[in-house]
């Protein structure tokens, strides 16, 4: 079994990207200084540096990363080394130009950037398996080394190639996947628009086509592009576990990012040692905290609940968004310790110093250009401290108390072309329902909609447009054996290959939710539909509507308006011991919370301990104890109610029946006992 934690890193992991190639060496001496007053204990280095470490072919320079490691060694500090195949030489591409990637309508890129990566050229294989052979090699019994990050960031900024070697390479891997071209041309339905190939040679990636092309390739191909990134991680993977066993290998996802949504991170999680995670708050109007809860719980989920790391999030704002505010005043730690409470085993950044040069030059940093007389500097040294104050929750799992059901290729089926409406997003269904759960102060975990849920008393399908029919079973199972399960419309359509299921609509879920979709009839922009409910309440939905027919369900909410009115708007059917609730239209934060009230009723979860909406509750738990984590993303000081007494690990106070936190502040409570 490979190791799963930093090796010799006996602390939490707290520290940064560390870029000392852009500063002469002079410099690295003071680094190292301020690391250490900051309190950092792992950096990650060498991630972009290949252009150094072999300036031409064949011709290598370790020796400024020697002494790199040897100074981070000799001050405590731990590694984490990067391969550096996310960014090869200029001197790569002169040779092997058709290693750049091609658009699907054929445009090549340019080198002069980072990522410009064709994932099935053999030259670049070749190139990057020499790379890290070279550095597991040299580096593998470095007493430094605690962390191979291979690569950065896989599947942005590009995320599939059009190229001929691809062509070739998906060609390929279709014949493993179908074995005959009957089998593909059933599946993609080609029978439609005169598609019939009559052999694998004739098919080519989804280039620029005149008008929507076959849905089924195009699903087939994001498939095939996952899978090919991957094949190149797990190569270099390999390599490093041979040469250098003990060492974890992981790889950074960015696993609540919809700008990432190429890469499929329940197949992923399942091929690194250790998973990590980098995360920026996205500044578009929203809760930020809410987005940055429902990564954190995402990417536990991709862990299957281990440990996990934060290895980027930024200390104040960043510089590739349209507007870019600096957090305020203990917002980094806040961030830093909410990651914590739902599972990371630290807080790393990107980046330690920050760049004079190069396009990254306005991104916050831990050590900012003002030097250390700055509010950054000093917040950084204070949270380093906190940080190291927790110490003891190593190795402790979050509780969940609900699940929600989660699935990439399902996202890339239904953000296809030619759909009943382009105002329906399946990711803001997921933001919402998410955030109703957040508000009712429910921790969260992410499941495939194959995965065992018999530990959740309640499970929502915030819209997964493709389930196979294993996954319809799945739920089926669930509710029979007593689970509450909340389904959102549009879900259940289609199967892997983008085919409607057999059958009304649906298909992977009529029987649960004991009821049909005679049709959809989404709603223009704008409008808007009243939903009345037995009690008197009045909903609103838009975007979408639908006319259900009930086959056993009952109608809880009905449509009061527009072309449906008088149909059912949200349904609960009882099947076997527990309830599947359905709902038909798009419903405001009010109504998902009126929804979702009815369904915990259903799963008996008690409702929380009156708690202000942007105070979070959550609870790690483990050989080391119980560790309740309160934040307060709140102007207001507030008092969590605790059931025991314990220690609050960042004062060092005893708190009995209740522990304070101050506005914008957490508190972490070691349960007694
Ligand atoms: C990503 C990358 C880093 C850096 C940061 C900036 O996460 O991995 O190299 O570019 O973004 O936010
Ligand atoms: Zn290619």
């Amino acid at each position: 079994m490979p190791e799963t934690t930093p090796k010799g890193l006996t602390r939490l992991a707290f520290g940064g990207d560390y870029n000392p190639e852009q500063w002469p060496e002079t410099v690295w001496q003071e680094d190292v200084r301020l690391m250490r007053e900051a309190g950092v204990t792992m950096v990650s280095v060498g991630i972009f540096s290949w252009a150094l470490l072999e300036p031409s072919p064949g011709a290598y320079d370790f020796g400024w990363l020697d002494r790199l490691l040897d100074l981070l060694h000799e001050n405590g500090i731990r590694a984490d080394l990067g391969t550096p195949t996310v960014a090869p030489p200029a001197w790569f591409y002169r040779a092997h130009p058709e290693a750049l990637p091609v658009t699907a309508d054929g445009t090549r890129y340019e080198f002069g950037s980072r990522g410009a990566i064709c994932h099935s050229n053999a030259d670049y294989r070749a190139a990057a398996a020499n790379i890290t052979t070279r550095l597991a090699t040299r580096y593998a019994e470095h007493p430094a080394l605690a962390l191979w990050h291979v690569h950065n960031e896989y599947g942005v900024p590009v995320s599939a190639c059009y190229c001929e070697s691809c062509a070739a390479h998906f060609r390929r891997w279709l014949t493993d996947t179908y074995g005959t071209i009957d089998a593909l041309n059933e599946a993609w339905g080609t029978a439609f628009w005169g598609q019939r190939y009559a052999g694998f040679d004739q098919i080519n990636p989804p280039r620029l086509t005149p008008t929507v092309g076959n849905p089924g390739q195009a699903l087939d191909h994001k498939r095939f592009a996952d899978a090919t990134m991957r094949e190149n991680f797990v190569a270099e993977r390999d390599i490093l576990h041979r040469l250098a066993p003990g060492i974890p290998v992981t790889t950074n996802f960015m696993t609540a990012l919809s700008q990432c949504d190429s890469v499929d991170y329940w197949a992923w999680g399942r091929e690194v040692d250790l998973v990590t995670n980098d995360h920026y708050l996205i500044t578009d109007g929203r809760r930020t905290h809410v987005n940055l809860a429902m990564a954190a719980d995402l990417t536990r989920s991709v862990a299957s609940g281990a440990p996990w790391l934060l290895l980027e999030h930024s200390t104040s704002g960043v510089n590739w968004q349209p507007h870019n505010p600096a957090k305020a005043p203990g917002q980094m730690a806040r961030n830093s310790l909410a990651h914590v409470a739902r599972g990371s085993e630290g807080a790393m950044f990107f980046q330690w110093r920050q760049s004079r040069r190069g396009a990254e030059k306005f991104h916050s940093s831990m050590l900012p250009h003002g030097g250390t007389d700055t509010r950054v500097w000093r917040e950084v040294v204070e949270l380093g401290s906190s940080v190291d104050s927790l110490r003891s929750i190593r190795g402790t799992r979050t509780r969940a108390d609900v699940a929600v059901l989660w699935d990439w290729q399902s996202w890339w089926a239904q953000n296809l072309q030619w759909r009943p409406s382009e105002d329906h997003d399946p990711r803001e269904r997921a933001d919402a329902f998410y955030e109703a759960l957040y508000d009712r102060h429910l921790t969260v975990d992410f499941a495939h909609p194959e995965a065992d849920l018999s530990a959740y008393p309640l499970v929502v399908v915030p819209a997964l447009y493709l389930m196979t029919e294993a996954a319809g079973n799945n739920l089926e199972e669930y509710v029979e054996n007593g689970g509450t399960l909340v389904v959102s419309y549009f879900s259940g359509i289609v199967d892997e290959h983008d085919a409607v299921h057999d059958g009304p609509y649906p298909g992977a879920l009529r029987d649960v939710l004991g009821l049909t979709v005679e049709e959809f009839s989404p709603l223009l922009k704008d409008d808007r539909i009243r939903v009345t409910g037995p009690d008197g309440s009045e909903l609103t939905g838009d975007v979408w509507s639908e006319f259900v027919v009930p086959r056993g369900a009952e109608t809880v909410w009905t449509y009061a308006d527009g072309l449906t009115a008088g149909h059912p708007a949200v349904t609960r059917h009882r099947f076997g011991e527990g309830s599947a609730w359905y709902v038909s239209t798009r419903l405001t934060a009010q109504g998902l919370d009126a929804l979702l009230g009815r369904a915990a009723d259903d799963a008996r979860i008690a409702p929380r301990a009156d708690l202000p909406r942007d105070v979070e509750v959550v609870c790690r738990t483990g050989e080391s104890g119980t560790f309740l984590f309160a934040v307060n993303h709140t102007a207001l000081d507030t008092k969590v109610p605790l059931d025991a007494h314990g220690t609050e690990l960042l004062t060092g106070e005893r708190a009995a029946g209740q522990v304070s936190v101050p506005a914008g502040a957490v508190r972490v409570v070691r349960l007694d006992g």
